[in-house]
């Protein structure tokens, strides 16, 4: 047990309350941030002369020293200090001796883990922004080589119309780049530093909170202290963005496992990506997607616990929000990891372009360009469908789709029908007529692809500052 407090108190702490109290075994994870913080408040308090020239420096450099120290696997993070915080400043005081002990100078824990948790957040929101960028990318190129590659679209899980494996495609393309706006949108309205804030009501010393906040590379200072040390609101918004990014790698996923049984035969998953059983020797299943499907609950589950933990928290800092840690970490690591290996399944998956044609040609994807040709030819569209619907029927019977009814028998059902008929609800037809914006038609479809080639061109995160390199110098 080592602590930072105690003056006040005449009993040692229980040992069941101090494990129960202690946050280093997650903590730890933010130690980097912890000391860029430490490095930027110092560097801050050296300026305003609250601390001398040689304190900052033998400060700074210590704590620089200790980082990589840490970083190197030199220095083991000790879990005999209650969290992060402590451990660093006990490390400093035993090298710096009564210098160490000036580190916490007009600081709290309230607003040091408030900021180690918005430098973490928000290098996370860099890293899961990349991993959607790869996604994005590997979908892309699946569009640009498939816009012939014909499959049935489908409503209700029933083959409804004609469409491309570009455009299915082109779908998901559209979901992950929402979940990469929404990291961009959450980077900006987190992007405010709270240290200085104190333990909730700022400090009487003559903090310069506008440098601090440059320093780390933030947009400016929190406006109010209270909110400062107890806003957990982008956690909030980032656990949300990250759970929407789940249900959408959960859909991919189910498709994925339909594709790849044995009835469907859309894809076939690469051996990398697909394991065996222990009793079947014929089996090739789709772990990968059934599990990324199955940690969507976990992600959901950290968004309905943060959401929770916080609605009955006054104000400022409360204990509760140590709670955030493991809960966010978890999710994001469950989500870098599914992105990760979802871009790499999706990469070696083999498509099976026969399968998807021959499935859309047998399932009536063309009955309602049959039933459009004879709109176009003066019947009343309710009339056309159910015409249609008697030639299904017939088909069905017959065993036998539309493009293979004989002539004589259309004519029968309706004297409208000329030859041309064919042609009209073939698949090459019924896709390449599809032509406003968003549709399968190739044209359409090309025009499509341009955009979301310009839009991956541009690198929201080009103009950022280079804060850490500057910090570390
Ligand atoms: N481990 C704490 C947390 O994660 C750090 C802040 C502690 N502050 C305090 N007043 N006990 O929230």
């Amino acid at each position: 047990m080592a602590q930072l407090w105690g003056g006040r108190f005449t009993k040692e702490t229980d040992q069941l309350v101090y494990n129960f109290n202690a946050s280093i075994s997650f903590d730890k994870k933010f130690y980097r941030e912890d000391m860029e913080g430490s490095i930027a408040h110092v560097k801050m308090l050296g300026e305003q002369g609250i601390l001398t020239k040689q304190e900052t420096d033998e400060l700074v450099t210590a704590v620089k020293e200790i980082l990589n120290e840490v970083e190197a696997g030199d220095l083991e993070i000790s879990h005999e200090y209650e969290d992060i915080h402590s451990f660093v400043e006990a490390v400093l005081i035993e090298r710096l001796g009564d210098t160490g002990k000036k580190l916490h100078t007009g600081r709290s824990r309230n607003d040091q883990v408030a900021l180690d948790m918005r430098l973490y957040v928000r290098r996370e929101i860099m890293a899961t922004d990349e991993l959607l960028e790869e996604i994005l990318n590997t979908i892309l190129t699946i569009m640009e080589n498939h816009t012939d590659t014909f499959m049935p679209g489908f409503t209700h899980l029933q083959k409804a119309q004609p469409v491309t494996l570009a455009h299915h495609m082109g779908a998901y393309f559209e979901m992950f780049k929402r979940d990469r706006l929404r990291m961009q949108d959450i980077y900006r309205r987190m992007n405010y530093c709270p240290l200085g804030s104190g333990a909730l009501a700022g400090t009487t010393y003559n903090l310069d909170r506008h440098y601090t906040a440059s320093l780390l590379g933030f947009d400016g200072p929190t406006l109010n202290s209270m909110d400062g040390v107890s806003d957990r609101d982008y956690l909030i918004e980032y656990l949300s963005a990250l759970a929407t990014i789940m249900m959408h790698l959960s859909r991919f996923s189910e498709e994925v496992i339909i594709w790849n049984s044995n009835e469907y035969q859309f894809v076939e998953l690469d051996d990398a990506y697909s394991t065996g059983s222990s009793i079947m020797p014929q089996k090739k299943n789709p772990d990968i997607a059934e599990l990324v499907r199955g940690k969507t609950g976990r992600v959901y589950g950290a968004l309905m616990s943060l959401l929770t933990t916080m609605k009955g928290i006054p104000l400022a800092y409360n204990k509760d929000m140590q709670e955030d840690k493991e809960l966010v970490f978890d999710a994001i690591d469950t989500v870098k990891g599914c992105l990760a290996l979802f871009t790499g399944m999706l990469s070696t998956m083999k498509f099976q372009k026969d399968k998807m044609e021959t499935s859309a040609k047998n399932g009536f994807t063309n009955a309602t360009d049959a039933a459009d040709y004879l709109v176009n030819h003066g019947v009343p569209f309710r009339d056309a469908h159910g015409i249609v619907g008697q030639i299904v029927l017939y088909c069905i019977e017959k065993h036998i789709s539309i493009d293979d009814m004989p002539f004589e028998e259309l004519k029968k059902i309706s004297p409208v029908f000329e030859e041309d008929i064919f042609e009209a609800v073939s698949m090459e037809t019924c896709v390449k007529k599809r032509l406003t914006i968003g549709a399968p038609g190739q044209e359409a479809m090309k025009k499509v692809i341009a955009l979301e080639k310009e839009y991956l061109s541009q690198d929201w995160k080009k103009g950022l500052p280079d804060w850490e390199k500057e910090l570390l110098k």
